[in-house]
């Protein structure tokens, strides 16, 4: 498309890719070397090597075919220089494509899990946040997530721990989330926990309506009080849904390329971009986790243009809905806008 440099010249914000989910195998592999973790070859060929699990990466058979590779592959970060050298590679390729404010997930139940400590994970974010403001220009968030496939008191536990150790107050976390398996954990499941951070004026977002139901958005507005969904790609299966969430300004933090990846539709061309730019929702197109979902920010962007060829007019409403809907600073939001 010849809209592709103004694409890449487009200032970008990023609201959904999770850290850990940029790993790419060639760092995955020197970091398992270096801190001695074995990848489970014996039981999966595809961890031979870089080669064989780039390809295995490919293709996914769902959601959680993917979080089988994506949970084996963090268990290779094991020091705050690890986290940092993951981070620093994400923001740097982001810069590159003119991403001028990116808000990271990261799951620490994953990590505290493996005996890495919370400070070691917040070492090494804050190590890469700090260089990419200083030498890109970025301005960077970090949003802790929950694992749905955990039970509720794990949940509350790692936000205890995060919260008593003044991350939420400092500004080093600038919200909660929840991601991991959909369908068995609908967002109802959670209503402790979105309350407890409501109650601490704490931001809350969730994923909902990637492989589940419309009623999973439903419920995450409703027993949640989400200020944001991360995907919400099946709202537009709910018309009422649909109409609440352009009312309430919500915004939908899209991953075209991770839904063609994890089958959650069949083609780009299946994506409901028209249906949500009619409808007047606001939305940011993001890139989920570009290591295994074949691309970064851009080639999301590219990939929308190449198969419903906005025009600029559009493209600059979508990348002023995205600066709107950021968690930064007032002050932040007018250099971007
Ligand atoms: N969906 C749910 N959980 C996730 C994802 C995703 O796309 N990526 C990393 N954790
Ligand atoms: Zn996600």
């Amino acid at each position: 498309s010849p809209l592709h440099p103004f694409l890449a010249a487009l200032p970008k914000c990023e609201h959904h890719m999770h850290i850990e989910g940029s790993l790419e195998p060639s760092l995955l592999f020197e970091l398992a070397a270096k801190n001695g973790i074995a990848l489970p070859v014996d039981k999966d060929a595809a961890f031979a090597s870089v080669e064989s699990l780039h390809a295995r990466y490919q293709t996914f058979q769902n959601l959680d075919d993917f979080l089988g590779y994506y949970y084996i592959a963090m268990s290779a970060l094991v020091d705050a220089a690890d986290f940092e050298a993951l981070a620093y590679a994400y923001f740097a390729k982001a810069a590159s494509q003119n991403v001028r404010h990116a808000e990271v997930f990261f799951d620490p139940q994953a990590h505290t899990s493996r005996g890495v400590s919370f400070s070691t994970m917040v070492a090494g974010l804050k190590a890469a946040q700090r260089r990419a403001q200083a030498e890109f220009n970025m301005s960077t968030e970090l949003i802790m997530c929950l694992l749905k496939h955990l039970p509720l008191p794990d949940a509350m536990k790692t936000f205890e721990e995060a919260k008593g150790a003044g991350y939420f107050a400092d500004g080093t976390f600038a919200a909660i989330g929840m991601d991991s398996s959909e369908k068995p954990f609908p967002p109802k499941m959670w209503e402790e926990l979105f309350v407890a951070a409501k109650e601490a004026g704490i931001r809350r977002t969730t994923h909902a309506g990637e492989e589940g139901p419309a009623d999973y958005v439903v419920q995450a507005l409703d027993v949640l009080d989400a200020q944001r969904i991360d995907h919400g790609l099946r709202s537009v299966e709910d018309e009422a849904l649909l109409k609440r969430l352009v009312e309430q300004k919500t915004l939908l933090t899209l991953c075209p390329l991770s839904n063609v990846k994890l089958q959650c539709i069949g083609s780009v061309a299946e994506f409901p971009l028209r249906k949500l730019l009619d409808a007047g929702v606001r939305f940011s197109i993001n890139s989920d986790d570009p290591a295994y979902f074949g691309g970064y920010i851009l080639e999301n962007y590219y990939a929308l243009q190449d198969n419903f060829g906005l025009t600029i007019r559009e493209w600059e409403g979508i990348a002023q809905g995205s600066v709107l809907g950021s968690w930064c600073s007032e002050e932040r939001k007018q250099e971007l806008l």
